[in-house]
């Protein structure tokens, strides 16, 4: 089965446009939770422009399924999630000031760099994902790593779909296949929808998780939230 995780950081965006607490973002975790997501992701940044610091200890105790937590792994963030223990921690390779991730880690090139993250975060036993892109190499250093899992950073997937979708899965499922062979995890992020989620699923279905922000909270200001997750949970089946 397909794990669906919701990134509730556009909550937070906007909650901070106005400086009070609406909406709460543990609330809406929890409601999320309640209407069928099987995990919770944050991306906490330095600036702290959607996610705080202080949402990441006010969610951990509170959320009942799986909480990950996503990022680059500065120094601050590593205290972060050491201190917190999600049960699975991201690494996105992005700028402080980065809109938002926009490529996977060239794991060859910052191959030691994340093999010691692998160690210090499996050593506190949280289960470790690297954010990656389909290239065969970069797929097999992650392994090299120690990485439980790799997510697949399905842009490229997103935005060729709506004109070829056989063109955009191909180089997906050729990905998620070495994933596979190599014993790792497999998860996809970025840019995924109600429009693109079930074809992805329906070729790769052993998916292990899915992690959706942006589309799924723009699709609940219509459906509404619960109808939103249960249209998600639908693609996976
Ligand atoms: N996965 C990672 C690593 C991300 O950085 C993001 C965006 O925060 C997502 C998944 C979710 O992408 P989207 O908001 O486009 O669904």
């Amino acid at each position: 089965m397909t794990k669906l995780s919701v990134n509730i950081n556009k909550i937070a965006t906007l909650r901070n446009a106005r400086g009070g607490n609406n909406p709460d973002v543990l609330k809406v975790a929890l409601d999320c939770e309640k209407f069928g997501a099987e995990g919770i992701t944050v991306h906490p940044r330095p600036d702290e422009r959607h996610i705080r610091r202080s949402d990441v200890f006010a969610l951990r105790p509170a959320i009942s399924t799986e909480f990950n937590i996503e990022g680059y792994p500065s120094p601050e963030f590593i205290d972060l999630v050491l201190k917190v223990k999600p049960h699975q921690v991201t690494l996105v390779p992005d700028a402080p000031d980065q809109l938002t991730s926009n490529a996977g880690w060239d794991t060859k090139t910052h191959f030691s760099f994340l093999s010691e993250l692998m160690d210090t975060f499996s050593n506190a036993g949280i289960r470790t994902s690297i954010f990656i892109s389909t290239d065969k190499e970069l797929i097999e250093y992650a392994a090299k790593t120690g990485a439980d899992r790799v997510e697949l950073y399905t842009e490229p997937y997103a935005t060729l779909y709506p004109q070829n979708p056989e063109a955009a899965i191909a180089p997906f499922v050729e990905a998620a296949k070495v994933v596979r062979s190599l014993g790792m995890g497999l998860n996809a992020g970025h840019d995924l929808s109600l429009q693109n989620l079930k074809y992805m699923h329906d070729n790769i279905p052993w998916l292990d998780e899915v992690s959706i922000g942006h589309a799924l909270i723009c699709d609940a200001l219509y459906l509404g939230l619960e109808k939103t997750i249960e249209e998600y949970k639908n693609c996976l089946r």
